[in-house]
């Protein structure tokens, strides 16, 4: 017989309103809590989908017995720790969305919490769950292309988004966009461990009002020797809202993959709005009954790894390395030195 499960959704924006559909189509939830501290977003999904009960106080979620599992989608970013860890301490499931969280001391704690009382836990690194960069990992486990030898993420968001997460974290564009990137290619060349970073970052837009780069580079040696280069930046105009352009190469001994995520296979071009670049962004978006992207298939992946007890994709040690990677990613462009890992200055 199916054990259906009880999910609290904290934070239902852009990414937690995803999730919270999931949740409210699928037979594995039974009953569906939300937690939302904007009054028109709550009115409008309490009409919308079929909850047990809303909130605007998340910590009625965590102290509800009902309650086995929770997602964490909320803003700013310094949200997730105090969240994730009541959560975790009130012997929850956990789905945090990345950042894993501020520090690596915080994200040690979580971990730990995790371990201590046996749930699942795990970060939203979507792109896992995209078809074409799935598609990366099986080729070099196939061995399709021989020892790989480099490997470059090039992706670039739109201002409107880029505005709208520097405005609510100080985050660089290592830490809030080419985390994805850095998550996915570590994910893809398992077991190899990050040695090197070097990165350097420009601005000429942003920074005409505050202290934002436009764009950031980042170049990774692996420990066998290869290189990953990750470039994420968030200054392009519109093309469509929440509008993502990515450009992947993998290039091995005995073959190369190069992977167009560019969105340019739908354009709509109208007189009133120019060309735009529908199903373009990174989470993805309903088509009526169709979804369009990663983030549908991940939110079901996790209710399945509760509901069926089955492994989660995303381990939260790998969020850790990740993060350990992007904040020496920051501190090699503040400092204009390459740095090696692991640090010895841990914090
Ligand atoms: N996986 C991906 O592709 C992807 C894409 C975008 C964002 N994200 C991540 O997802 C998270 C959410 O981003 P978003 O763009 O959906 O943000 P958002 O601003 O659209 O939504 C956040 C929601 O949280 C609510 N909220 C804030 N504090 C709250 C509280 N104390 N209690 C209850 N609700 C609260 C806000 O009212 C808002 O509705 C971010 O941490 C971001 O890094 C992931």
């Amino acid at each position: 017989m199916l054990k259906q499960i009880n999910v609290g959704i904290i934070g239902t924006g852009w990414c937690g309103g995803i999730r919270a559909n999931a949740c409210d189509a699928s037979p594995l939830v039974d009953k569906l809590y939300i937690a939302e501290q904007n009054p028109e977003r709550l009115k409008e999904l309490s009409s919308r989908l079929k909850l047990e009960g809303f909130t605007d106080d998340w910590l009625k979620l965590i102290h509800n017995p009902d309650i086995d599992t929770i997602i964490i989608s909320a803003t700013p970013e310094t949200t997730h720790y105090p969240m994730a860890l009541k959560a975790l301490e009130a012997g929850k499931n956990v789905f945090l969305e990345k950042p894993i969280a501020t520090t690596l001391i915080e994200a040690d704690h979580l971990i730990e919490t995790s371990i201590k009382n046996n749930v699942k836990f795990t970060i939203g690194y979507s792109q896992r769950f995209n078809a074409k960069y799935a598609y990366v990992k099986k080729s070099l486990e196939e061995n399709l292309i021989g020892e790989p030898v480099t490997c470059l993420v090039s992706r670039h968001i739109t201002r409107e988004l880029g505005e709208k997460i520097s405005a609510r974290t100080a985050l660089s564009p290592a830490a809030m966009e080419a985390t994805h990137d850095l998550d996915f290619l570590l994910w893809c060349l398992q077991p190899r461990k990050p040695v090197k970073v070097y990165s350097q970052t420009s601005g000429k837009l942003f920074s005409r009002n505050s202290n934002t780069p436009d764009h950031q580079w980042i170049m990774v040696t692996l420990d066998d020797g290869m290189t990953i280069t990750i470039g994420a930046g968030w200054i392009l105009p519109l093309g469509y809202p929440n509008f993502s352009n990515t450009w992947i190469e993998v290039i091995g001994t005995d073959g190369s993959l190069f992977i167009d995520d560019t969105h340019k296979d739908i354009q709509l071009n109208t007189v009133k709005n120019g060309m735009r670049y529908p199903l373009s962004s990174m989470p993805g978006e309903s088509v009526n009954h169709a979804f369009s992207g990663p983030m549908h298939n991940e939110t079901i992946h996790f209710l399945e790894a509760i509901a069926l007890n089955k492994p989660v994709l995303v381990k939260p040690e790998e969020a850790r390395l990740v993060m350990d990677l992007y904040i020496a990613a920051d501190i090699s462009a503040e400092t204009g030195e390459p740095v090696t890992l692991p640090r010895n200055d841990r914090g």
